[in-house]
This record gives structure tokens, sequence and C-alpha cells, in this order.
């Protein structure tokens, strides 16, 4: 016969089963590390079309991007019809069958995405979502969307401005109230569909966003594909690391690897500090004229393995020596990965930057992989470091000491 402590014992230890196979709440359920995948915007902005996504689809399975981890395909904005007698939205002609193509994307193991404005008319002026909430999420949920990115464009003037005029604080209540009504709706449908806010980081959505069901919210304006876009985003998300964790991210916005005029270099760095913030890996180039080295970096699994640590820490800025600048993440197991950057336009490297091991809470010789050559290094304390200008030294240190 069991005594009255362990029975005791086994109770709560039955009830501690119960609680963790309860249903988790729909925004813990997806997203658990920071989504992958693929969006239309940055590269071909108005021109998407079903063609378009297919083949983007066609090409994440072709180029081993399904196979490292990106599995989302997400239209932006410019999709949208209008409305019938009842308040459906349609596809415009650009979309023939929406239904069709999630079918299709599906069936290549990936997952569609897809915009709207919590205002009446999104930033490309297609018709928003404004009084059609409920609607909209099921419909989204009837065709087999996964992914919502929810843009706040008209709502601002449309709403904000117009119910609140002069009052910031009230206007912000407007803002957070929208984006709960459409979170609620999409939770209604019972289809996990991860939530993507972009209201462009005002009124610190990592404050608000994760507790109304956020899975990512943006951190910053747009994201254009010039050096000096990627470095003042990556600037601004100094004291955020916080706030990230499974189910709920920081989003400095997509990616532009292989867009503009960015350098290999530049492509190199702008990868490597968005897996060292656990920021959303959202490719956003032309996938089908993809040159094989801009492949080779967003399929770099020891980088993709960084961004999708599943401890979810997200990078801290940690020093600087000039112009070159350290930050670490913490990794699961008791790692560290480690990103060294150039952020210098001209800085040549004449003089090697000398890395400090003790700002980082390291002590003597470390053992280290840098992940863009797959070389071991031994590290020591204040070992010149040659990088050239906006280069990066990205390391992980399995035992860190
Ligand atoms: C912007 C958004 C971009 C893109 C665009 C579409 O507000 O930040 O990422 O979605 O709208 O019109």
């Amino acid at each position: 016969m069991r005594t009255r402590v362990s029975s005791l014992i086994s109770v709560s230890f039955a009830a501690v089963i119960l609680i963790s196979s309860a249903p988790k709440a729909h925004s813990q359920a997806v997203a658990q590390t920071p989504p992958m995948g693929w969006n239309s915007w940055n590269y071909f902005a108005g021109k998407v079309d079903d063609k378009g996504v297919r083949a983007a689809a066609d090409q994440i399975v072709a180029s081993g991007m399904r196979d490292a981890g990106y599995i989302y395909v997400n239209i932006d904005d410019t999709w949208e019809g209008q409305r019938d007698a009842n308040g459906v939205l349609h596809s415009n002609s650009k979309f023939p069958d929406m239904k069709a193509l999630a079918d299709y994307v599906h069936s290549k193991g990936l997952k569609l995405g897809i915009y709207s404005s919590p205002g009446p008319k999104t930033c490309a002026g297609y018709e928003g979502s404004l009084g059609h909430e409920a609607q909209d999420a099921k419909l989204y949920a009837d065709w087999g969307i996964d992914y919502l990115k929810y843009d706040l464009c008209s709502f601002i003037p449309a709403v904000m401005e117009k119910q609140a005029p002069n009052d910031k604080p009230a206007q912000m209540r407007l803002m957070v109230a929208a984006y709960d009504k459409m979170a609620k709706a999409l939770k209604a449908t019972g289809r996990p569909i991860v939530l993507s806010l972009c209201q462009y980081g005002w009124d610190n959505p990592w404050e608000w966003a994760p507790a109304l069901g956020g899975n990512l919210w943006r951190t910053t304006d747009d994201i254009q594909a010039r050096w000096q876009s990627i470095y003042d985003l990556l600037n601004e998300q100094k004291g955020l690391a916080p706030y990230a964790g499974a189910g709920h991210w920081n989003d400095p916005d997509m990616l532009e690897v292989g867009n503009g005029k960015l350098s290999l270099a530049e492509n190199r760095a702008h990868f490597s500090m968005w897996a060292m913030l656990a920021a959303p890996l959202l490719a956003g180039n032309d996938l089908p004229n993809m040159k094989p080295e801009i492949r080779d970096i967003l399929t770099n699994r020891d980088v993709v393995a960084i961004d999708q640590d599943p401890l979810g820490h997200e990078a801290r800025y940690i020093y600087s020596r000039g112009e070159v600048e350290v930050w670490a993440r913490d990794l699961k197991g008791g790692a560290k990965a480690i990103a060294i950057l150039n952020a210098g336009s001209d800085v040549w490297s004449t003089h090697p930057f000398r890395f400090a091991l003790a700002p980082l809470g390291l002590h003597g010789t470390q053992h280290a992989k840098d992940l863009w050559t797959g070389k071991e290094l031994e590290l020591t304390e204040n070992m010149p470091i040659e990088l050239r200008s906006h280069d990066i030294l990205l390391l992980r240190i399995g035992e860190p000491k």
C-alpha cells in the first residue's frame, strides 16, 4: 500500500502531465522557432502573381531551401480583388484560384501566407479588412492559409487619426485593439495561422503583441537592399533581446539577401546578423534566378541553426572597438554564437581588430567553428582579426570556457 506522501506525489505528477498535455494557446502552437520562408514583396512588389508564387515554391524545393527549413511562401500586398454583395473578398485576376494555389503549395510540403490591413485599404491601395475581420479570417482558413501579415497602413488616417485626433495614446489603443480583433478572428477559425504584425514598431509592440497572440512584430520601418538600411535596422534591435522567445519574435523585416547591389560580404553579414537576432528568415529575392552563391548563403545549415536554436535567445550587442562590433547569443547545451562585424565603410584592416574574450565572459583559449568557412579556429585573448569592410566572422563555440 502506498503511503500518504507518495500518493500525494503521484497526484501532483499526474496534474503536471495533464497541464503539459493540455492544448496550447493558438499563439504558442505556431512559430516555436522564428518562421522561415519567402515573401514576394522585396523583389516582386506589385508584380506578384499565381505563376510567380508557384515558381517560387518550386524553387524553394529545387534549391534545397525547403530542406534547410524555409517553409512559408508568403504573398504580400496586391493580391486583393473586390468584395461581393455578401462582403466576401475575392482575389484579383493575378490570382484566379487561391484555394488551388494553397493546395499546390501544400503539395510541395510548404505553407502559404497572405497579407492584409486592419484599415479599409492596404498600403498599395487594395482592399483591407476593416469591418470584415471575421469574414476575412474565415476566408483565409477556408483557402488553407497558414500565415497572415497584417499591415497597419490606412488604419492610421481612416481610424486612428479620425477617431482620436491629436491624442496619440488613444490612437495607439485603437491600433492595439485592431490587432487584437484580428488575432481573435484567426483563433476562432480553429486553423493555426501565424500572425505577423506590421506596424513599424510603433508603441513598442514587443510589450503588448505577445499577449494578444502576435507571433512576430516588425520593430522598424521597411528594409531596403542597401547596406546602410540593413545596418540601421540592426542598430534598432539593441535592447530587444529579452522580448523574443518561442512563439513570439522581433522582426527587423524580411531579408534582402540577393537583392540590389549588396556585395557578397554584405549578404553574408546581413544573413548572419538576422540569424543572430533570432529574426524570421523570409527570403525576399527572385528565387528562380538566384545565383549559386546566394543559395549557398541562404542554405548554410550552420547559420540557419543559430537562428533556429531551440533556446530562442536573441543575440545581444556586447562591445565595439572602433567600427568593429561584437554580438553574442547563448545556444542550447551551453554553446555560444559570436558575430564580429566590421561595420566600417572605410576600414581596410591594415590595423587588425583585436578580439577581447573577457567581455564575453570567456577565459583563456577557446575552440570555435567559423560558420562560413567551416574551419575550426582557436580563439585567444586579444588575437588580431582581419575583416574587410561590411564582412563578418560568425563563430560557434561548442564548449565555452
Ligand atoms: C509596407 C510593408 C512592406 C510591404 C508593403 C506592401 O507597409 O512594410 O513590407 O508589405 O507595405 O504595400
